[in-house]
């Protein structure tokens, strides 16, 4: 074999050996190592028929627990149904729609739940979209479906949450709330985060729900102070989902080589949510965020008490609930 050849072959079995001392140490990140049983708990776990959701969704089912899929498209929801059964070996497995970008089906899916099912555990606010548009009620679609919706479902669901105490509410959030704000003035006239489609505004205004999330999370949490329920917000990771579906072709194929390599698959995706619904001893973080299943500091425009509380305020307005 000649020199050069030689030279060749060290290098590219030197960055493949790196990579894969990355990929294991880096991207795959902390696992949640609760061995919680969840024998005679019900779950919910908003868009659990494909991503995090799902994964989320076995791994409970797995455990036991009366899991509660639910999902915007019946269709989606009914094969997930059936994969969530069949790798949980599990037939305490539910269906029910919801989609959270109309605030009539929330409060359906609210009714029927609290009709048919006899407790509530755990609230999983996972469903998260990454699209500009309207809700059937006028919101903007980011601030309705990823703010608007879960604010209400689990105003809805609280007094359950309540009863079946000691209860968790987990809302997956992400790290890209540190680039958002929340423009109270646009929320008013606008009734969305804010106005522009370009793909950098389509960004801010995810990030400015997904801020939305943990200044959700910080006001639930002083408003829940002397009961037995407790809620946490979080960032999944980077993960290889179906979050960028709706983003253009030419980005799907730039992304899908990084996304391949530097993020995590799914499964690891649901490891910080799994680690906040089931892990012993955080009580007393009731409010905080949680990444790679480590409680972190939030910067505050995060934890701001005026502004949650405007926020909540305004969240009751926009969904109906004053
Ligand atoms: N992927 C990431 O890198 C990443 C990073 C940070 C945070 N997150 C957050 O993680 C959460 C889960 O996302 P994912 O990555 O698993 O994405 P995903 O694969 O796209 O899953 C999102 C889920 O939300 C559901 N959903 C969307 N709009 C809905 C609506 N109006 N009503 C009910 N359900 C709705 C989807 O249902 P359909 O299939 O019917 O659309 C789907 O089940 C989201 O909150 C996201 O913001 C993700």
């Amino acid at each position: 074999m000649s020199d050069m050849m030689s030279y060749f072959l060290l290098i590219v079995g030197c960055v493949i050996g790196i990579g894969y001392i990355f990929h294991n140490l880096v991207v795959k990140g902390n696992r949640c190592t609760s061995t919680a049983k969840l024998h005679g708990k019900t779950v919910i776990v908003t868009g659990s028929n494909t991503g995090i959701g799902k994964k989320t969704a076995i791994n409970l089912a797995t455990r036991g627990a009366r899991v509660i899929l639910a999902c915007r498209s019946q269709q989606r929801g009914e094969i997930a149904l059936a994969e969530v059964m069949e790798e949980s070996r599990s037939k305490e497995v539910v269906f029910m729609q919801l989609d959270l970008g109309s605030l009539k089906s929330v409060r359906t899916f609210a009714e029927n739940f609290l009709k048919t099912e006899d407790r509530l555990d755990l609230l999983i606010n996972n469903a998260g979209i990454l699209l500009q548009g309207k809700t059937e009620d006028g919101l903007g679609m980011m601030f309705g479906v990823n703010h608007i919706g879960h604010f209400l479902l689990t105003n809805l669901l609280l007094e359950r949450l309540k009863t079946c105490g000691p209860s968790r509410v987990v809302t997956v959030s992400s790290v890209g709330h540190n680039f958002g704000k929340i423009d109270f003035k646009c929320l008013n006239t606008h009734k969305a985060l804010g106005t522009g489609t370009s793909f950098w505004q389509t960004m801010q205004i995810y990030s400015d729900s997904k801020l939305c999330n943990v200044l959700f999370t910080h006001e639930l949490a002083k408003r829940l102070q002397g009961t037995k329920v407790t809620c946490y917000s979080l960032h999944p990771g980077a993960i290889n989902s179906e979050l960028s579906r709706n983003s253009s072709n030419v980005l799907k194929a730039l992304l899908k080589p990084i996304t391949a390599f530097f993020f995590k698959n799914t499964e690891q995706g649901a490891q910080t949510t799994l680690h906040c619904a089931l892990q012993d001893g955080i009580e007393g973080l009731s409010g905080r965020y949680f990444s790679n299943c480590t409680v972190r500091d939030l910067y505050p425009k995060a934890k701001d008490d005026v502004a949650a509380k405007k926020l909540w305020e305004l969240s009751e307005r926009h969904s109906g609930l004053v």
